[in-house]
């Protein structure tokens, strides 16, 4: 079973996927912690973001491994570090470049291969799983996504500073970003169930999709 789970930052996609991974004991792979990734080795080499070859160069020689929900870099544990809101800002100038995302897109396939899985990201339904069996678009209006990252980051003691509307013009960006790159935009398929979460509660976005995937005959486009 291939799941796609894709929307914008905040819409709480990874705490979903991995509940619902649980729940059907399947793999989570958070594709999102691939680009962030990438991004933090061309920091720690001292790359420039304007340098598109030498980033494409790095992508292609980057060992990016999982170990249960740890993410490692080079054999490095980068869990927490591709966490910083340095690390998120610059996955904008990463992300939207095409041999980047060939390298990352491959990996990811070969991963689901053969594998029942979950994976989130923005890409996902359109581009690594076309062909997955149930597509699911996330999203939540954009007060309520940054009102939650903000409470995310105050949780972890991360927010460096920024107050709720930093974070809120923070997301902004990024959505204008991940929606209008030329390569694998961020978008909604035709065939994917878009639930919005703005109103709901974890629990009940889980229980929504367990529904949906174990009886889809009420009409939705799964
Ligand atoms: O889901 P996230 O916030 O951890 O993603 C970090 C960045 O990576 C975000 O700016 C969009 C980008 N991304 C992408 O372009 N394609 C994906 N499949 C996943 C994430």
């Amino acid at each position: 079973m291939q799941i796609a789970m894709d929307g914008p930052a905040g819409a709480g996609k990874s705490t979903i996927a991995k509940r619902v991974a649980k729940e059907l004991q399947i793999t989570y792979l958070d594709t999102g912690a691939m680009y962030r990734a990438i991004t933090k080795g061309v920091m720690d080499h001292g790359i420039s973001f304007h340098d598109q070859k030498a980033i494409s160069q790095y992508a292609k020689q980057a060992v990016i491994a999982f170990e249960g929900n740890r993410i490692f870099l080079d054999g490095q544990d980068v869990t927490e570090a591709i966490r910083t809101t340095e690390v998120s800002a610059h996955t904008s100038d990463v992300a939207p470049i095409p041999e980047v995302r060939s390298v990352l897109v491959k990996a990811q396939q070969q991963i689901a291969e053969g594998t029942d899985v979950i994976m989130d990201g923005r890409d996902i339904g359109s581009r690594v799983l076309p062909n997955a069996d149930y597509k699911f678009y996330l999203d939540a209006a954009v007060s309520e996504r940054a009102k939650r990252r903000y409470e995310e980051l105050k949780a972890k003691k991360a927010l460096e500073g920024k107050t709720l509307s930093d974070i809120e013009a923070d997301i902004e960006k990024r959505d204008y970003l991940d929606s209008h790159r030329k390569v694998d935009p961020l978008m909604c398929c035709e065939d994917a169930c878009r639930i919005d979460t703005t109103e709901m509660s974890i629990d009940q976005v889980c229980a929504r999709i367990i529904e949906l995937i174990k009886d889809p005959k009420d009409g939705e486009a799964l």
